[in-house]
C-alpha cells in the first residue's frame, strides 16, 4: 500500500492554458528539460550558456553581447535590472498603463529610487510626444517601461524611445515578459539598453528563467558599480567607482562577469531552466521569428472576431492590442468564476480573470507560444460559447468559430 505522506506522483490534469500565462509548454522545451545534469563549469555547460547568449540575440533583436539569462521569474530579470541601473536617490521616468508599470515603481521604490510616471488610463498606451514631454522635465537616469502589459492586453509603442532617452541621457529599461517571441521586440532598433523577458509566455516555455539583453551603455553603467563579493574576487579585482549593487543575488555585474570568460562563481546556474529556455528559443528561431509573430497575429485576430461574433464587447484600444492577449467584458449578469469554473471543469480549458480596477469587468484569453495555434482558439471559444449558452445569456450560437476561422485565415494569407 502506498504511503499517504508520499501522495501521488505528480500527474496533473491536462489543461488548456489559454488565459495570460502560464501556458502550456512545448514538448520539446519539457523533453530538453530531462536532460541530465552537469556541473556548474562543465566546458559542456559554458559551452551551452555560451549557444544560450547566441539564441536570444535575434530573439530581442540586438547584437548586444550581454545577452543571456536571470534565474527566476520574469520579475527576478526586472528587478535585477533595476537595482543594478538605478542607484538610491536617482531619478527614474515609469511609463504607467497598467499592473506591470505599477510593479516598477513598487520596485524602484523599494531601491530607494525616486521616480516620476507618464500615465495612460487603463485600455489605452502612453502617446510618444507625452513621454518626451515628461522626460525633458523629469531628466530622468532611467526611462522604464512594460511593453505588453497583460493586465489591460495593451501594447506599448516603443519605436521612439531610444531617441527621446538619447534626448535627455537617459538609458532605457522595457520589460518584455508578456511579448518576447510572440510580437517584436527589437532592442537594437528601438534603442532599448536593458529588455527582460520570460519563458512562460510566447517563448512557450515553463516559468522560471528570464531572458535579459543590456546594451554596451548599460553594462558600463553597471560595471561602474562592480563590486564582486569577498569570497569569490580574483586577486586583481579592481571594484567600480559607482556605489555597490544593494542586492547580491541580483548584481547584473556579477552576473554578467558569470556569463564571460571570467566565469566568475556568482550562483549556480540553474542547468534545467537553461535546457529550457536554450530549447524555446530553438523552437522560436526554427519557425523563423517572423512566422511566429505572424502566427501570434492571427490567433489574437482570431479570438477576437469570435468573441465579437459572439456579441461580447472587447475591452481597450483596438489600435494597440497585444497579439497574445485579449480582454473581453463579461456580459451584465454574468457570473465571471462561474463560467471559468466551467471552462476549466467541464472543457479543461483555463481562462484569465483579472486585476485592479478590472477585476469581475473582463476576462483575459490568451494564445501564445505553444497555444498560438488555430484549432486551440476554436476550441476555446466554442466552449466559452456553451459556457455563456449554460449561464442564460441569449447569443447567436455556431457564429464564433466560422469568424475565428476567417480571420486567421485573412491574416495568414495577408
Ligand atoms: C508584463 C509582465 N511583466 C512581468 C510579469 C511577471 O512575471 P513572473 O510572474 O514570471 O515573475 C508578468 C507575468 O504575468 C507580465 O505579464
Amino acid at each position: 500500500m502506498l504511503d499517504p505522506l508520499l501522495f501521488g506522483e505528480i500527474d496533473p490534469p491536462q489543461r488548456l492554458l489559454m488565459g495570460p500565462g502560464p501556458v502550456n509548454a512545448h514538448p520539446r522545451v519539457l523533453r530538453a528539460m530531462s536532460a541530465d545534469l552537469l556541473g556548474q563549469f562543465d566546458p559542456e555547460m559554458t559551452g551551452y550558456m555560451n549557444q544560450v547568449m547566441a539564441l536570444y540575440r535575434p530573439v530581442f533583436g540586438t547584437q548586444n553581447r550581454w545577452t543571456m539569462l536571470i534565474d527566476g521569474t520574469a520579475r527576478a530579470a526586472i528587478e535585477a535590472s533595476l537595482v543594478s541601473l538605478i542607484q538610491p536617490g536617482e531619478t527614474a521616468l515609469v511609463i504607467n498603463f497598467g499592473r506591470f508599470g505599477l510593479l516598477l515603481q513598487e520596485i524602484l521604490l523599494r531601491i530607494g529610487a525616486r521616480f516620476e510616471t507618464v500615465d495612460a488610463p487603463w485600455g489605452e498606451v502612453v502617446p510618444a510626444e507625452a513621454i518626451r514631454a515628461a522626460a525633458k522635465r523629469v531628466q530622468p537616469r532611467l526611462i522604464c517601461t512594460v511593453h505588453g502589459d497583460t493586465s489591460t492586453t495593451m501594447a506599448q509603442p516603443l519605436d521612439d524611445i531610444g531617441v527621446i532617452a538619447r534626448e535627455v541621457g537617459a538609458l532605457v529599461y522595457v520589460d518584455a515578459t508578456a511579448t518576447l517571441g510572440g510580437m517584436e521586440i527589437a532592442a537594437d532598433r528601438w534603442g532599448a539598453d536593458v529588455i527582460t523577458g520570460g519563458l512562460q509566455k510566447c517563448l512557450g516555455g515553463p516559468s522560471g528563467s528570464a531572458p535579459i539583453t543590456v546594451s554596451d551603455a548599460a553594462a558600463q553603467a553597471i560595471f561602474a558599480r562592480r563590486h564582486d563579493e569577498k569570497g569569490i574576487r580574483a586577486a586583481n579585482a579592481v571594484d567600480g567607482v559607482g556605489p555597490r549593487i544593494p542586492s547580491n543575488y541580483f548584481d547584473l555585474a556579477m552576473i554578467m562577469d558569470y556569463w564571460s570568460e571570467k566565469r566568475l562563481n556568482h550562483h549556480t546556474e540553474a542547468t534545467t531552466m537553461l535546457y529550457g529556455a536554450r530549447e524555446c528559443a530553438r523552437v522560436a528561431l526554427g519557425e523563423g521569428l517572423d512566422a511566429r509573430f505572424r502566427r501570434h497575429q492571427a490567433a489574437g485576430a482570431a479570438m477576437s472576431a469570435g468573441l465579437r461574433a459572439m456579441g461580447l464587447t472587447l475591452f481597450g484600444d483596438d489600435a494597440h492590442r497585444m497579439a497574445n492577449v485579449t480582454g473581453v467584458y463579461i456580459p451584465q449578469g454574468v457570473d465571471g468564476e462561474a463560467v471559468r469554473a466551467m471552462m476549466r471543469e467541464q472543457f479543461e480549458i483555463e481562462i484569465g480573470t483579472a486585476f485592479g480596477p478590472l477585476i469581475g469587468k473582463i476576462w483575459r484569453l490568451g494564445a501564445m507560444g505553444y497555444n498560438a495555434m488555430k484549432h486551440k482558439v476554436l476550441i476555446t471559444l466554442a466552449a466559452l460559447e456553451a459556457c455563456l449558452a449554460a449561464q442564460g445569456v441569449a447569443l447567436p450560437l455556431g457564429a464564433a468559430v466560422p469568424a475565428a476561422l476567417a480571420a486567421w485565415d485573412e491574416v495568414m494569407a495577408a
